[in-house]
């Protein structure tokens, strides 16, 4: 299955997958392209050092639907069959989400429905929980709110700080976004209502 990785910035999320796919983690699933909003990205650079091949198309001024435009041309240009966001910091157009049906995945370092939106890892921290963590889910048209596709639980330790915390959120984000695209590239799963069952 042929990848496309939207990224906006550090991109460790983007190279987790680049490696789980190079040592076999995740199976018979290639990265057809690694394409940033941003042409400073850091993982633009992680990822041309992997020998991906990169493209920044950044806004310019476009509207949302041109920008998004764009993208889909390239994906689609690259045979894309599955669209993974990590740290991609735009919305998607109607569009672009219509273009690719259940077929666009993404990361949110909270435990969904929980902290939706920016600094997921903060506003959990702030408020106090005890646990928060990270989902993997489909991106439909409502802003971190698709059906869910895996979940993992991080403990906020009293000596935690907002950084620390986010820290453990991101080992934690690493693993699994890379045992969901397994799963997703392998295909087993149904749609039950808004839930996924593999
Ligand atoms: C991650 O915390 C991800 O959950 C969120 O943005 C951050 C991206 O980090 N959507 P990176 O660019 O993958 O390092």
């Amino acid at each position: 299955m042929k990848l496309g990785i939207l990224i906006s910035g550090r991109g460790s999320n983007m190279l987790a997958i680049a490696e789980a796919i190079e040592n076999g983690t995740i199976p018979n699933a290639e990265i057809a392209v690694v394409i940033s909003d941003k042409p400073s990205a850091q993982g633009l650079i992680k990822a041309q050092e992997k020998g991906l091949e990169t493209l920044a198309i950044p806004r310019n001024g476009r509207t949302r639907e041109e920008h998004d435009a764009e993208i889909v041309s390239e994906l689609k240009k690259r045979g894309v069959e599955l669209v993974c966001l990590a740290g991609y910091m735009r919305l998607l157009s109607k569009d672009f989400i219509r273009g690719f049906p259940n077929k666009i995945i993404n990361i949110h370092p909270s435990l969904l429905p929980s902290f939706k939106g920016l600094d997921a890892q903060k506003q959990a921290f702030e408020y106090g929980v005890y646990f928060t963590g990270c989902t993997v889910h489909f991106v439909d048209e409502e802003l971190d709110h698709g059906a869910i596709i895996a979940q993992k639980v991080v403990e906020v330790k009293d000596e935690d700080t907002a950084e620390t915390l986010s820290h453990r959120i991101l080992e934690q984000e690493h693993q699994l976004y890379i045992e969901a695209i397994a799963k997703i590239v392998k295909g087993n799963y149904e749609f039950i209502g808004r839930k996924v069952r593999f």
